[in-house]
This record gives C-alpha cells, structure tokens and sequence, in this order.
C-alpha cells in the first residue's frame, strides 16, 4: 500500500482507508465480529485509516472495539458533531474512551459549531492526545467557508466528497489544500454506492490493466488517488472481501489523465 504524507499534519496515512457511515452503525455480538473481521483485512493490507463520526450511531465504539489490542496499528480519524462546547466536549471524552486515550486526527463535522469545536480539539492537540486537527463537509455549498477556514492555518487537513460525480473539490478545495500544504480525505468515493449500482462492462476496463485495475470499484479508486493532491480515499464496506478489493487499489502505477478521461467517461460524467 502507498503512504503519502497527509500535507502539513505530520501523519503519514495509506492512500486506501475505510469509512464508517451506516456500515460500522450495528450492534450484536455477531454483526460487530463481523465488522472486525473487515478491519482485520484491512489492517492485513495496510489499508490502517478508519475514519468514523459520533453522527455515524454505533461505529466509533464498534471500530474502537475492532481495534482492541492493536490500537498501535491504526490511525483514527474521528470527529465532534456537536453545537455545543459542553457536547463537543462529551464526545471527545466517549471517543477518547473507545480509541485508546488518543485520535490520530479530530475534524469538526459538516464545521458545525466550528468555532468552538476547533479551540477544544487545538487545546487536545497541544496537550499530545490528538495528532492534528482537521475538518470535513459534504455539501459544495458550503465550500465558501471551509475555504475561509482553509487560509486561516488552523487545520492540517480536510475532508471533502470527490468522484467522478463530484468534482467541485478539484475546482476549488484541492488546489487551495495544496497552496496551503493541507492534508485531503476524500469521502464518499463511491458516491455512496451509486456509482458502483451500473458498473459498466469488464471488457471497458481492459485499458487500465497495465494499471492494476481488475475492478470497477477499483477503477474509482485509482481515478481519486491518482491525483497527488488526495492523500487518503476511505471507502466504507461491511465486506471483508471488498475491503480487501478496495485496498488493492493503493498501489502505483497510477493513471494519466487519458484513462482519468475514461473512467470518467465510463462513470457517465
Ligand atoms: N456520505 C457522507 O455525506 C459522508 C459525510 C462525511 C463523511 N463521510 C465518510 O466517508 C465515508 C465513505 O463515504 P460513504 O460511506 O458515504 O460512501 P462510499 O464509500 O462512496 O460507498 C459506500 C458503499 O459502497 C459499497 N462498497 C464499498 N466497497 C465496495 C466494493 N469493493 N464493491 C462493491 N461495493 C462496495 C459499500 O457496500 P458494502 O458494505 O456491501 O461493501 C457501501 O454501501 C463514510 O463512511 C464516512 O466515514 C461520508
């Protein structure tokens, strides 16, 4: 797996990580075994960034019960979602409860109460428990203001959608992260699965083999990563064996701008 450096924030994360939203949200001795066994693949496959929320229900204590007894390996990238301090404040404790006394990176969620959230998180980044502090929003129409925090030098990274169907980020927030030397997440890389609901056919794909590429999902992947300016994808899966697809994306060669054109293409975009 590829390690790029998450811009200025000192970590250094694998270019394939996974996501939690609605498929960590379960509970039950079995789901939740189930849920460690993706976790397992992928900290097999290098694929150690796991990024959850406490807006995702059960997943930041399910992912920190998958990562009992080999916290060391992984880097968590959690947020507060809160529009109180006092409610930012509870969650960092339940998170820092479930991760181990430490979050490898703290963003504040949809910059919801961004002012106060962001002062608690620099407050625990200076006292060591945090490792950087960053901040994410899925909605371009609130680009404008994550931009303003961009410039402001208080946050290492950010964390935006971008696929084929979601391309304002490349218009606007990855040339500003670059100038400014932030990290990029990127979320929602399938589009929420609606990318994947018509694949296009095998035979499509038969000019990004040289690349590595077997798969559709794959396809996506290496379309994302294969701008420098992403450091990390997360893809959310319950599936082992798709967790296991999806991190054998992270590896070079990367794609040139034709068959970025083709994927695209084949995406209907
Ligand atoms: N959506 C948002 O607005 C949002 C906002 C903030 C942060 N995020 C973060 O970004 C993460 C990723 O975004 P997302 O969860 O919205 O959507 P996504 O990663 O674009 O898509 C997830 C869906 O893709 C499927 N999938 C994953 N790998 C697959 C594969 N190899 N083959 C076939 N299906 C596959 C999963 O189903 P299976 O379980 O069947 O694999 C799941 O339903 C979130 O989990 C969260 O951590 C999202």
């Amino acid at each position: 797996m590829e390690e790029r450096d998450l811009g200025g924030s000192g970590l250094r994360v694998p270019v394939v990580g996974m996501g939690t939203w609605n498929t960590f949200d379960v509970r039950g001795p079995r789901d939740e075994a189930a849920r460690r066994r993706v976790v397992d693949v992928a900290l097999e496959h290098g694929a150690r960034f796991f990024d959850s929320s406490p807006m995702y229900g059960e997943a930041e204590r399910v992912l920190g019960a998958a990562l009992e007894g080999r916290r060391e390996a992984a880097l968590v990238a959690t947020k507060v979602w809160a529009s109180s301090a006092a409610e930012g404040r509870e969650q960092v404790r339940q998170a820092l409860g479930w991760f181990g006394g430490r979050v490898d990176l703290y963003q504040v969620h949809n910059l919801l109460a961004w002012r106060e959230q962001l002062e608690l998180l620099e407050g625990l980044r200076d006292e060591g428990v945090v490792g950087a502090v960053g901040a994410t929003h899925y909605s371009p129409g609130a680009f404008d203001e994550l931009e303003a925090l961009m410039r402001t030098g208080r946050i290492a990274a950010v964390q935006v959608p971008y696929s084929p169907w979601e391309r304002e980020a490349e218009r606007r927030i990855l040339p500003l992260a670059e100038e400014f030397g932030l990290g990029v997440v990127v979320m929602r890389p399938f589009a929420e699965r609606g990318l994947l609901r018509r694949p296009p056919d095998p035979a499509d794909l038969a000019p990004l083999e040289p690349f590595g590429v077997r798969t559709w999902p794959q396809a996506l992947l290496k379309w994302i990563l294969s701008d420098p300016r992403c450091h990390v994808a997360i893809p959310a899966t319950s599936s082992p064996e798709h967790m296991a697809e999806n991190a054998a994306a992270g590896v070079p060669p990367w794609l040139g701008p034709e068959e970025r054109d083709l994927v695209a293409r084949l995406a209907g975009r």
